[in-house]
């Protein structure tokens, strides 16, 4: 028995790998990636983004753009000196939009953040300025691309993303309710003690004040959560209400909301990137759906593939729930009113 195991032992091949001194070319690798995502706006939600995507890897080239050069040189040493414990990104970016080239999608974290009391509304004369500087441009540097506006206020700021940049409507998203769906699952989930990927309820409309939960929709485990979805639960109304108000919270108490968001936007360039056809709640092009006649951006249900959004999913709700998804998007045309003037 030990003679055995010595005579293993002793046939093992010490394979020893010679100095890699040099690479053979075996094909030309292609000029440009076919998984870039630029960030514009090296901010709070802008680097939990590019750290998010480097963790699961959805892009094979992330570029970073911000005017504060100084601040944007920290943030990419900083994240790219992780780089040994992640899977290989290519991470660079500069104050110059000609970074972005050719890029898959194009998120526009760039502009000014809700201060106490501010609403997201108030933030639209600072922001639309921003956008109107650099959609034209980004549009340039990737025609093909897809945009994703996170800046808030978020609907109106990708309609005028829309209207600035002359790309179809399929390729201009804003990031929408996807988030308000996730804090509202997240805090259900906490409650029951069960995983978020057995709960669902669609949050649709303005991201904002006058989203919409859509109660015939609540589920968990996959069966129907309310009996009677037109006299909802104090309860629950009162958990949705602490949903809409969770991002003022949020703030009030650190200054800043950015990993929750970073991570339903990683959600949706994911789909996009690997066309997956994730349906899912993101602000879109409204006007002829659910009712709508407004030419608003809300969220609505999108199906989310290589085009941006390839289809609307038509679904079934109450009449009440429908009127209020048509008043939410009243509410966002009324502010949109003369915005672009
Ligand atoms: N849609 C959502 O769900 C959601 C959630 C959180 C935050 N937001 C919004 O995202 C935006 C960013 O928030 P933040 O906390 O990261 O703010 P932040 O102040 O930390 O970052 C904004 C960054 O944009 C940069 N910037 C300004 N003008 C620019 C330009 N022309 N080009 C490139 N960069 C520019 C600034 O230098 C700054 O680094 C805000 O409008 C905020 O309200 C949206």
């Amino acid at each position: 028995m030990l003679k055995s195991r010595l005579l293993s032992i002793a046939n093992f091949r010490i394979v020893t790998f010679p100095a890699l001194s040099s690479l053979t070319e075996v094909t030309k690798p292609p000029e440009y990636s076919r998984n870039k995502i630029s960030i514009i706006g090296a901010g709070q939600v802008g680097m939990a983004f590019a750290f998010a995507c480097q963790n699961q890897h959805i892009a094979d080239e992330i570029a970073i753009v911000d005017v504060m050069g100084d601040k944007l040189k920290g943030e990419l040493m900083d994240l790219q000196q992780g780089a040994y414990f992640q899977p290989y990104v290519k991470v660079y970016g500069g104050t110059d939009l000609s970074v972005t080239k050719d890029s898959q999608i194009c998120i526009v974290t760039a502009g000014s953040r809700q201060k106490d009391k501010e609403t997201r509304l108030d933030l639209l004369g600072k922001n639309i300025n921003i956008l109107k500087k650099i959609i034209p441009e980004i549009v340039n540097c990737s025609p093909e691309g897809t945009i994703l506006i996170v800046t808030n206020p978020v609907d109106i700021l990708a309609y005028a993303t829309w209207k600035l940049s002359g790309l179809p409507a399929n390729r201009v998203i804003g990031s929408g309710t996807n988030l308000d769906m996730s804090r509202f699952i997240s805090m259900v989930a906490k409650k029951y003690n069960i995983s978020t990927q057995s709960v669902f309820m669609w949050i649709l409309g303005e991201h904002g004040d006058s989203m919409v939960p859509m109660w015939s929709s609540f589920s968990v485990a996959g069966k129907a959560l309310l009996k009677n979805t037109e006299k909802v639960d104090e309860d629950w109304i009162n958990n949705f209400k602490a949903v809409v108000k969770s991002a003022y919270e949020v703030r009030a108490l650190k200054g800043c909301t950015q990993y929750a968001v970073s991570l339903s936007c990683v959600d949706i360039c994911n789909s996009i990137l690997t066309n997956a056809n994730k349906v899912r709640a993101v602000s879109t092009l409204a006007k002829g759906f659910y009712g709508i006649e407004e030419e608003v951006f809300i969220s609505l249900p999108c199906v989310l593939g290589q085009n941006g959004v390839s289809h609307m999913v038509n679904l079934e709700f109450t009449d009440s729930e429908m009127c209020a998804l048509q008043e939410s998007a009243c509410k966002v045309a009324k502010f949109q009113e003369g915005m672009l003037k």
